[in-house]
């Protein structure tokens, strides 16, 4: 059983006798939930009817860099960002060689320079290709780039040639790919992650709250729970679905999340505490119990007081595990983020700048930041489910 729901593979054709096989891959990656793109070589079309691969995967084939039509349904760029995971299958020597030398002179290979999904390649060629010195020099300068190869399986080739260089079976590349989304470097980890924002009331029908839609902490949760941890999730009020498997405990206020995080920081014994929550800095002194009348007056005063801060409860009370905090400024992001690292006693701070619409609050991708005390990354912009994931993989050299 693999599951691939809602996961997002480019398949890339190239042109070998193995394309035969790319009509069953993709009927296998969609019945276990995947969406699946094709981009096909030139001659990938000699070996395999495009047509069918569009009935089968359900989406339009791309096959050229100067398409306008294609590149105004989904452009390159588009295509890059859009995929989770690139697979070529089957790729040729050629392409393999294209791909060492870092070439972008047709539609796979720039998409592929320009996407940060993992990549994966199924070889298929001819024994002797497969073993030739350049071609071993090839695959070893990719494998250095963290490629990932399937196969080839050894057997009788279409040529009549016995050994390496068949195209695995599409259920075995499937499997493999599958895996790559579970691998379970969290396992037996405890996660608590605050998301989305708090809403502090003022009166009856009016509260102070900010712009977080909880995109980034419940990407985080999800990326978290595949990663193989336990994952609590307290969320502020946001309309998403948290993924299936995450613990969710919803609040409105940073009275009520702190109470929710004490109690499970103090029972549960978490391993890691990620503050992502865009936590209202103040609330209103008085709550008022009947809606504020509107009056003459054309000025009104709202006396506030500071909330607790949540991170900072975390990070002294959790001395021993790790205990990773969000900045969110406007203006010299890097400097103010490393005075919350300070501050705070934080193991890692992750700084956005929430100036940017593209990035940050209520948007798909974001731009971010990694921060310690030794050491500051940038992770370039993207998709905040590749963010999280990428933010657990560098989190993974705190773990003892
Ligand atoms: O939810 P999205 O729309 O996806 O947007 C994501 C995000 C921009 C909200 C997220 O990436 C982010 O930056 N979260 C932190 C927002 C924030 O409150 O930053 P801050 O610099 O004001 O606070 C610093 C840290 O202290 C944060 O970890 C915050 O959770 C924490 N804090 C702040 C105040 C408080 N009273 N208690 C806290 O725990």
């Amino acid at each position: 059983m693999i599951r691939l729901s809602n996961k997002k593979i480019l398949l890339c054709i190239t042109g070998g006798i193995a394309a035969y096989k790319t009509p069953e891959l993709t009927r296998i990656f969609k019945k276990n939930g995947a969406d699946v793109r094709i981009i096909m070589t030139q001659s990938a079309k000699e070996f395999v009817a495009p047509l069918s691969l569009q009935a089968v995967s359900g989406n339009q084939i791309h096959y050229s860099l100067l398409d306008e039509e294609a590149e105004l349904g989904m452009g390159h760029i588009e295509l890059a960002k859009w995929a989770d995971v690139i697979l070529i299958a089957p790729c040729t020597a050629e392409s393999i060689s294209r791909l060492a030398q870092g070439r972008a002179n047709d539609l796979m290979s720039a998409v592929i320079l320009a996407s940060d999904a993992d990549l994966f390649i199924a070889p298929a060629m001819n024994v002797k290709m497969w073993n030739d010195k350049v071609t071993q020099k090839n695959v070893k300068t990719l494998s250095l780039k963290n490629i990932n190869f399937i196969g080839p399986d050894s057997g009788e080739q279409a040529c009549g040639d016995i050994g390496d260089g068949r195209m695995s079976q599409p259920d075995d590349i499937a499997m493999t790919i599958a895996k790559s989304f579970s691998s379970s470097f969290l396992q037996g980890k405890k996660i608590l992650i605050t998301a989305g924002p708090t809403q502090e009331a003022i009166d009856p029908v009016r509260y102070l709250s900010n712009n977080s839609s909880g995109k980034m902490g419940y990407a985080l949760a999800e990326a978290a729970y595949l990663a193989g941890a336990n994952v609590q999730l307290v969320s502020g009020p946001v309309s998403i679905k948290k993924f299936d498997g995450v613990n969710l405990y919803k609040v409105k206020t940073a009275d009520e999340m702190l109470k929710i995080i004490k109690t499970l920081i103090n029972d549960d014994d978490i391993d890691i505490f990620i503050g992502c929550a865009a936590v209202a800095d103040f609330k209103p002194v008085d709550y008022k119990n009947s809606k504020i009348k509107k009056t003459d007056d054309t000025e009104i005063s709202i006396l506030l007081t500071k909330n607790p801060d949540i991170l900072k409860y975390a990070a002294d009370n959790m001395t021993d595990k790790i205990v990773i905090g969000f900045s969110a400024e406007t203006d010299n992001i890097i400097e103010n983020a490393k005075l919350k690292l300070k501050s705070k006693k934080l193991d890692m701070i992750i700084c956005n700048d929430v100036s940017n619409s593209e990035i940050g609050f209520d948007s798909d991708d974001n731009e971010v930041y990694l921060i310690t005390n030794d050491t500051e990354q940038l992770l370039a912009k993207t998709s905040k489910i590749k963010i999280a994931k990428k933010i657990l993989q560098n989190i993974q050299p705190l773990i003892n």
